[in-house]
């Protein structure tokens, strides 16, 4: 059997999403909710539609379309992490919902049947893929004709975080996740860049909105245990044991720029929903 460029990418992804299943969007610190409430609005699902959440993780967008689409609408929710899926699974049982299923499955090859979905989300996992392109292309064949696609990614970056920057960077080198998703020329660096890629992959009229989701941490601690509750856990996972502290110590102190009038630690975060059609 020939392996997949990406095999060894998609397990670290996997095992990465393990890790976090715990502490994700459980610290405290609601990122992932609010941007799930602003992107299932504009999709708009209606009751009796059949929607798809790619990247599911924890359910943010997942119950909230469940919501939308009531009993009489289907919800999918597909995952590279096991654990996500199987957490995610066990809580919508235990809400009673009958019309939400989640399953292990690769965004990039989802084996699941053409002209089904009258919507696809993608919130936050879009950077993640090793060809966006390839994958949106595929997604357009599951979505009825004028179906929505509707993705969330980083935009305009708080300054504040690039003052971190310069600790992590020299433990960057070797690590699978290469694409910088702020990267202001990368193929999420824009409105415009994410636009162009929806429409390399045949959708049509993709258009975007920006918002800013203020974050409030109560002490440097819990801001920590935040950046390693999700896929930034990625960048403390790669710094070795023994310098570990000294890092996290720095960005401790850095973090005292960063604090408001009450002593709370405050961060800004510019978050950008496109949408586009299947024509
Ligand atoms: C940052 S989380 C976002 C989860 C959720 N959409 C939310 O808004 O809370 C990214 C998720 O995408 C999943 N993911 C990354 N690459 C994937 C792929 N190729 N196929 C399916 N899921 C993937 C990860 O396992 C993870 O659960």
């Amino acid at each position: 059997m020939v392996e997949a460029p990406d095999a060894g990418r998609s397990e670290r992804i996997a095992e990465l999403f393990d890790l976090v299943v715990d502490s994700y969007d459980n610290v405290g610190v609601s990122f992932f909710g609010p941007i799930a409430d602003r992107l299932v609005a504009a999709v708009d699902p209606q009751p009796g539609d059949r929607v798809l959440d790619i990247g599911c993780g924890r359910g943010a967008v997942l119950f909230r379309l469940a919501s939308a689409v009531g009993s009489t609408g289907e919800v999918t929710g597909i995952d590279l992490s096991p654990k996500m899926v199987a957490t995610t699974a066990h809580e919508a049982r235990a809400r009673g919902l009958s019309n939400v299923n989640v399953q292990v499955m690769d965004a990039m090859q989802p084996t699941l049947r053409n002209g089904t979905f009258n919507a696809i989300t993608a919130s936050f996992m879009i950077f993640f893929l090793p060809d966006a392109a390839a994958a949106l292309t595929r997604w357009r064949s599951l979505l009825v004709p004028h179906g929505t696609v509707g993705v969330s990614t980083f935009s305009a970056w708080d300054p504040r975080w690039a003052q971190m920057e310069d600790l992590f960077e020299p433990y960057r080198e070797g690590q699978f996740f290469s694409v910088d998703p702020r990267d202001p020329n990368g193929s999420f660096g824009s409105d415009a860049a994410v636009e162009r890629l929806m429409r390399s992959a045949g959708l049509v009229d993709p258009r975007s909105t920006n918002f800013d989701l203020d974050l409030l941490f109560d002490d440097a601690d819990q801001w920590y245990a935040w950046t390693r509750s999700h896929g930034q856990r990625l960048l403390w996972d790669a710094i070795p044991d023994g310098e570990l502290e000294r890092v996290r110590d720095a960005a401790f102190e850095r973090l005292d720029a960063w604090r408001i009038d009450d002593g709370r630690i405050a961060s800004r975060h510019r978050i950008r929903l496109t949408l586009a059609q299947r024509p």
